[in-house]
C-alpha cells in the first residue's frame, strides 16, 4: 500500500513516532498504527469504534449518508436487478457472472445440496424444542467431521469447494433444523428450484402433495437473502476472520460466526423486533411503550433501531419496507396489526428528539421480520435464515483473509487492570 501522507504521535516526554496514513478507494483514510507496539505503547480501542482490523474489498458501508455497496454495486440496484446466486458469485469472484457464468456456479452449488446421510442423525441428540441457532452451530461446525477432502486451507481448489458446500448445506441444515422442532420429514433439495425456492420447499413441503410457492414470495424471500449477504466487518465475520486467522477450517470459523451472529445486538434483533411487537400489542402502547424506551434507569431498546455505522437510514431496511409492501398485498394481510403497529411506532421514533439526536434510524431487522412473519416463517427461525444469506459473504470475507500476504493470526491486547504480583499464601493463611 502506498502511504499517503504520516501522522506523528507524541507522549511523555519527547517520545514521539511518525506513522504512515493510507487511503481506501472510498471511506475515511486509516493511519496505520503497527509499528507502534514496537515502543511499547498500544492503542485502546473496545469494541472497535475507531480501528480498521483489516483491508478488504468486497463491501462498503457509508453510515453517514446510508449506502451499501457489494463490490461496487448499490445494494437497491442488485436487489432490484439480480438474484441471490449472482450475488453469491459477485461476493466471491469480485464480478457479476454472465448467463453462463451463473449457471455454471448454480450447478457448482446444488452438487452439495444435500448433506452426509450420518449426518442426519445428529440432529437426534438434541431437543425437538432447541432453538434452531443452538442446532445449527452444533451441526454447520460438525460438517468439518464429514468433508476432509476440502479441509486445507492453502489450497485454493479446497477453499472454492469448501465455500459452494456451505452455501449449498447452510440452507438445507436450516431447513433440518425447523423440521426436526416440528416432527416433520425432512425434505431433500430439490436442485430443479431456484436457491430460495428450495428453501421454502425444504422447510414447508410434505412429502403428502405438491408445494409450488407463489413467485412473489420467492422473489421476496431472494431478496431477504441478498440484502443480508454482506455486511463488512461486522461482529459475526470479525468473528469468522479471528477464528480463521488460526488457520481453523472454513466449517469451524462459519459455525463461529453463527454464535456470534445469535445475540440480539446483532442477527438475533430480527427475532427480537418481532417479540417485542407482540409485547407492545397495540398502537395505543406506543407512546408509554417509547417513554420506556427512553428512560435511563429502564434497560429496555427499540429492537430493530439503531446502528454502529449507519447514522442515517439502513437502505436494506428502505428496500425491506417495500418488499413489506409487495408481500402483504400478495398475502391479503395489508391490513397486518403488527405491520400497523411497526408503521406507527417508526413514525413516532422517526420524529421524537431522542431518537434524532442519537440518529438512530430503522434498521435492516426492523422489516424482515414483518417479511417472514408473513411468509409463514416462525420466529424461532429468524436468525437462521440470517444465517443462511450471510453464508455467502462470511466465506467470502475468510477467502479474501487467507489470500490476503498481510494477513496474521488475530491477537489483540489489552489494557491490564488486575493485581500487580503477590505470593500465594498458605490456605490456613488467606482470607
Ligand atoms: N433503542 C434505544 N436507544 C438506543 C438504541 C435503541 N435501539 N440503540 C442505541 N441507543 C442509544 C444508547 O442507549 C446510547 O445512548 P447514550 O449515548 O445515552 O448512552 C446511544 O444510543 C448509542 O448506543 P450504543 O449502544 O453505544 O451504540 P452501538 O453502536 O454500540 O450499538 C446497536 C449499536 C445496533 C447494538 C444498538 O443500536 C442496538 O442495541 N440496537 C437494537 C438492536 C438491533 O436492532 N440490532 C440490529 C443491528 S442491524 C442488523 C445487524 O447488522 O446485525
Amino acid at each position: 500500500m502506498q502511504s499517503k501522507g504520516i501522522a506523528t504521535l507524541t507522549w511523555g516526554e519527547g517520545k514521539s513516532i511518525e506513522l504512515p496514513i493510507y487511503g481506501g478507494a472510498l471511506g475515511p483514510d486509516v493511519i496505520d498504527i503497527r509499528q507502534l507496539g514496537k515502543t511499547g505503547m498500544f492503542t485502546y480501542d473496545p469494541g472497535f469504534l475507531a480501528t480498521a482490523s483489516c483491508q478488504s474489498r468486497i463491501t462498503f458501508i457509508d453510515g453517514d449518508i446510508g449506502l451499501l455497496y457489494y463490490r461496487g454495486y448499490p445494494i437497491e440496484q442488485l436487489a432490484e436487478h439480480c438474484d441471490f446466486m449472482e450475488v453469491c458469485y459477485l461476493l466471491l469472484n469480485g464480478e457479476l457472472p454472465s448467463a453462463a457464468q451463473r449457471q455454471q456456479f448454480v450447478t457448482k452449488v446444488q452438487t452439495h445440496t444435500m448433506v452426509h446421510d450420518q449426518l442426519l442423525s445428529f440432529f437426534k441428540g438434541f431437543r425437538r424444542d432447541a432453538h434452531p441457532m443452538a442446532v445449527m452451530v452444533g451441526v454447520v461446525g460438525a460438517l468439518s467431521a464429514f468433508y476432509h477432502d476440502s479441509l486445507d486451507i492453502n489450497n485454493a481448489e479446497h477453499r472454492a469447494t469448501s465455500a459452494n458446500r456451505l452455501i449449498a448445506k447452510v440452507p438445507t441444515i436450516a431447513a433440518m433444523c425447523y423440521r426436526y422442532n416440528m416432527g416433520l420429514p425432512f425434505m431433500y433439495p430439490q436442485n430443479h428450484m431456484s436457491y430460495a425456492e428450495n428453501f421454502l420447499y425444504m422447510m414447508f413441503a410434505t412429502p403428502c402433495e405438491p408445494y409450488k410457492p407463489s413467485p412473489v414470495i420467492v422473489r421476496a424471500f431472494d431478496r431477504i437473502l441478498t440484502l443480508h449477504a454482506d455486511h463488512e466487518q461486522n461482529a459475526s465475520t470479525s468473528t469468522v476472520r479471528l477464528a480463521g486467522s488460526s488457520g481453523a477450517n472454513p466449517f469451524a470459523c462459519i459455525s463461529a460466526g453463527i454464535a456470534a451472529l445469535w445475540g440480539p445486538a446483532h442477527g438475533g434483533a430480527n427475532e427480537a423486533v418481532l417479540k417485542q411487537l407482540a409485547e407492545i400489542g397495540d398502537v395505543s402502547q406506543v407512546p408509554a411503550f417509547i417513554a420506556r424506551v427512553k428512560d435511563k434507569n429502564d434497560s429496555v431498546r427499540l429492537m430493530g433501531f439503531g446502528h454502529r455505522v449507519y447514522k442515517n437510514m439502513d437502505p436494506r431496511a428502505e428496500v425491506m419496507r417495500r418488499t413489506c409492501h409487495e408481500v402483504l398485498n400478495e398475502l391479503g394481510l395489508h391490513d397486518d396489526p403488527l405491520f400497523k403497529l411497526a408503521i406507527e411506532l417508526e413514525r413516532i421514533a422517526l420524529s421524537d428528539s431522542y431518537f434524532i439526536e442519537k440518529k438512530l434510524y430503522p434498521n435492516v431487522d426492523f422489516y424482515s421480520g414483518i417479511v417472514l412473519r408473513a411468509l409463514g416463517i416462525p420466529t424461532s427461525m429468524f436468525t437462521a435464515i440470517f444465517a443462511v444469506g450471510r453464508t455467502v459473504g462470511w466465506v467470502s470475507q475468510w477467502t479474501e483473509m487467507i489470500a490476503d500476504p498481510e494477513y496474521k493470526i488475530g491477537r489483540p491486547r489489552q489494557l491490564y487492570q488486575g493485581q500487580v504480583k503477590r505470593d500465594v499464601l498458605p490456605i490456613g493463611k488467606r482470607g
